[in-house]
């Protein structure tokens, strides 16, 4: 895993938008794994940017998202697919036909789910997964105990999901307690996985993501599976981790290799 720690939010969007804007100018008809909620808002906001600014193309960019609340339609204001349009999708030049968000309202979701799936391997699988994490560890909405081999399905979300959820809802009872979501199983698929986190309230999430053990109980921490993780996150994200000296002294090694200091290294590769 590679562990990038940043200073502020700011700075976490700036070198995960990076990471994606990469992909997209080599690879510009990439499949892309995207996530909700208010973690890769600021990627979001300086990926717009950088299509505007500096002519970021997505016209033959294909998106999977990873998670919708059960109930809610395409036009809720509160649904993944309103919320990919509100701030993301309708700022850039993404064809709508090309992005993919779980429906919420599916007639039988077991086909559904399976449909999913068949979707995602059609396009050749995903490429660039985008992701933050809860409170509690979970990826997409794979909440603590979910199987570290799951696949597309609906899940219960927890208390601690809906008690954080509360806040985007007018009453309590409003907040969705069901979500279709993908599997850590479909995840850990993808080829490059890019995990977000900022704030206090994910410095233990975090902890036990990175450094703790490989547990279905925190289903980020399957991550530690895959071969290719970068991890972007701020200081506050930061502060339980035990060695985080040594992932700073990772990309200082990381920054003199890519500036030639240190002798060549294959762009994109890290040393250690
Ligand atoms: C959303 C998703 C969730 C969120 C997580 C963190 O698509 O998959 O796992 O990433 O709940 O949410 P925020 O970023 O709002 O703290």
């Amino acid at each position: 895993m590679r562990v990038i720690v940043e200073r502020n939010p700011e700075a976490v969007a700036r070198t995960a938008a990076q990471f994606v804007a990469r992909l997209v100018r080599r690879h510009p008809t990439c499949v892309l794994g995207l996530a909700t909620g208010g973690t890769p808002l600021g990627l979001y906001r300086e990926l717009i940017r950088m299509h505007r600014e500096e002519g970021l193309d997505f016209s033959r960019v294909v998106s999977f998202n990873l998670d919708e609340y059960v109930g809610l339609g395409p036009t809720h204001p509160q649904s993944y697919r309103h919320f990919m349009q509100q701030n993301f999708f309708d700022h850039i030049n993404i064809d709508v036909r090309n992005t993919h968000v779980p429906d919420g309202r599916a007639l039988d979701f077991e086909a559904y789910c399976v449909q999913y799936e068949k979707m995602i391997e059609e396009e050749g699988g995903i490429e660039l997964q985008v992701l933050g994490i809860g409170s509690d560890g979970h990826i997409a909405f794979n909440e603590p105990g979910s199987s570290l081999g799951s696949r597309t399905r609906l899940k219960t979300l927890t208390a601690e999901t809906v008690r954080d959820n509360a806040r985007f809802f007018a009453t309590p009872e409003e907040v969705p307690r069901l979500a279709v979501t993908m599997g850590v199983g479909t995840i850990l698929e993808s080829r490059q996985c890019l995990l977000l986190a900022c704030g206090q309230s994910k410095a233990r999430a975090i902890r036990d993501t990175i450094e703790g053990p490989v547990t279905a109980q925190v289903t980020a921490s399957a991550l530690q599976l895959h071969r290719d993780v970068v991890c972007v996150i701020d200081e506050e994200a930061a502060q339980l981790l035990a060695r985080r000296d040594y992932y700073l002294e990772v990309e200082r090694l990381q920054a003199r290799l890519e500036s030639g200091q240190l002798g060549t290294l294959p762009p994109g590769k890290q040393p250690l």
